[in-house]
């Protein structure tokens, strides 16, 4: 029976049809995988880029841009609210703002970009600080907390980003080595 299974001439004469894989069929690998046909399958997926991540999805560009505009949205309401003196509605916003620099970490963390990681970590960790503080009734460490975040901004655009939002759109420059999607 195994016979059939070694028979790597013959999946190759068929294509893709290896054996035992009935069920989940290789979609995803089409070409040139003869040289593993002498494996009884032990592992379908998994393993493609060096195992590191699981199954999480990838972040898209726009995803990524989107962000930015939330994350701009944020600090903005957040400054405004701390100086307002509106702690609840800072809170919300600063929250917002830490979620969306552990997407954006996770972003730089998938393109393998360790230098945008930790600015992304830093920017993550000020909101957190800034988050900790404001439950605490702490609002100027709140606001000191949150110019930690506030200084990774222009960091980070002048390494990654070009354009100027207005007669050129904001995109990745071509040395950051990021495309879509
Ligand atoms: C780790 C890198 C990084 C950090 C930190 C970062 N940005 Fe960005 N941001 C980018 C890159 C790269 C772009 C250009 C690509 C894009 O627009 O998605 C961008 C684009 C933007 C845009 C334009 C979005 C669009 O597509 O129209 C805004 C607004 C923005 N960032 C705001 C901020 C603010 C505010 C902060 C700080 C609180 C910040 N960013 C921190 C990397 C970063």
């Amino acid at each position: 029976m195994r016979i059939l299974c070694s028979a790597v001439i013959l999946a190759v004469v068929m294509g893709t049809v290896g054996c035992g894989s009935k069920s989940d069929t290789a979609q995803t690998t089409p070409p040139a995988q003869p040289a593993q046909g002498g494996q009884a399958a032990p592992a379908p997926a998994a393993g493609r880029q060096g195992g590191a991540a699981p199954a999480a999805a990838q972040i898209t560009v726009a995803e990524h841009s989107a962000t930015m505009k939330t994350i701009a949205q944020s600090i903005q309401g957040a400054n405004k609210s701390l100086k307002g003196g509106d702690t609840a509605t800072a809170t919300t916003s600063v929250d917002t703002l830490a979620t969306s620099f552990a997407r954006i970490e996770t972003f730089y963390t998938q393109r393998k970009k360790p230098d945008a990681v930790k600015l992304a970590q830093t920017a993550r960790s000020g909101a957190q600080d800034a988050l900790a503080a404001l439950k605490a009734g702490d609002a100027m460490k709140a606001q000191t907390a949150l110019g930690t975040t506030q200084g990774t901004c222009a960091q980070c655009h002048k390494m990654y980003r070009e354009g100027d939002g207005k007669t050129t759109p904001y995109a990745f420059n071509a040395a950051s080595g990021i495309t879509p999607p």
